[in-house]
């Protein structure tokens, strides 16, 4: 499927000036951080093989070496272990899909820093070859198989790559129309409204034109839906979306493409990740997390595949 305007490049942000500080709203000290929750305990004893009373630690320096290389919210607030897909309505639904032997279906992790829901996905029964990591910054892939020790066993494809290349031989572009379902966590927040049409656009390029195509996520939200400084040590802005806003967001992404999708989308309260909840200065700046779950519903005339 293709976009009927040239897509301008987008820049990535930077980090500014100050660097990799960790006197941001959204580091968690080390000392402030709760043990690692069961699942993902179960995670690193039973798939990765690190004993129980190293796993804290283990995760702990992999969260060290994330921030030096970009510091994100997702890194300083260790919401990398939330493991967030597999909390989606439509997880089970997407499990079935990505084990059923008699269909090609694949899913792609934009922006997937650690991988960390591409193991989950594994850990509960998917074959990792139908799953594939995208991902600017090549130096969170590696610690990613750092964090889960399966850099042998892990079959997927992990990609060092920008979503908005679009030189034809780019690894991006040997994905257009394979995928089916689209895993965007923490990612479309990086950008301004024009940006993250821009992304979706491009994302929506990488998907299999068929109804039931999946795009699904979560990000920061407000219940306004505005522009804000971004969550990131740069000098960019990011569009912090309501339902409302998201919604409209892809009106224009379905007639940029022409396709068509159906909106599913909520804003929840995050939870604190701090030990010390009344000194978490992120959840007191109102900050509120959009999920959504976006299906293609059918395919439009005169659209190309
Ligand atoms: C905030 S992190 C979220 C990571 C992960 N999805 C999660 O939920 O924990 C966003 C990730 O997107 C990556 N990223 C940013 N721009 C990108 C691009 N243009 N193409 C691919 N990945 C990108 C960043 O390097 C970063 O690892």
């Amino acid at each position: 499927m293709s976009a009927d305007k040239p897509i301008p490049t987008v820049e990535v942000a930077q980090p500014a000036a100050g660097g990799t500080t960790k006197d941001v709203p959204w580091y968690i000290p080390d000392e402030d951080l709760p043990e690692v929750d069961p699942t993902a305990l179960d995670i690193f004893v039973k798939y990765s093989h690190i004993p129980q009373s190293m796993v804290q630690a283990h995760v702990l320096k992999n969260r060290e070496e994330a921030w030096k290389i970009f510091p994100f919210p997702c890194i300083g607030q260790m919401r990398f272990l939330d493991f967030s897909l597999a909390k989606m309505p439509s997880y089970d639904k997407i499990l079935a899909r990505l084990c059923d032997p008699t269909s090609p279906a694949r899913l792609l992790d934009v922006g997937c820093c650690f991988g960390q829901d591409l193991r989950k996905l594994v850990v509960d029964g998917v074959p990792s070859e139908r799953l594939v990591g995208l991902e600017l910054e090549p130096k969170f892939l590696d610690l990613g198989f750092e964090l889960f020790a399966d850099r042998e066993s892990f079959k997927g494809q992990m990609i060092a790559g920008n979503l908005f290349d679009e030189s034809p031989d780019s690894p991006v572009a040997a994905l257009a129309g394979s995928i089916d379902i689209a895993h965007a966590a923490s990612f479309f927040h990086l950008f301004n409204w024009d940006e993250q049409i821009n992304a979706a656009v491009h994302l929506v390029n990488l998907m299999r034109n068929v109804p039931g195509a999946l795009v699904l996520g979560r990000q920061l939200g407000s219940s306004t839906g505005e522009e804000r400084p971004a969550p990131t040590i740069s000098n960019s802005k990011s569009f912090f979306h309501s339902p409302e806003s998201f919604r409209a967001l892809w009106v224009v992404i379905s007639e940029r493409t022409k396709t068509n999708w159906e909106v599913n989308a909520w804003l929840e309260t995050p939870a604190t990740h701090s030990k010390r909840a009344d000194k978490d200065r992120w959840i007191s700046k109102g900050v509120q997390l959009l999920y959504f779950e976006i299906h293609q519903t059918h395919i439009a005339e005169n659209t190309e595949k």
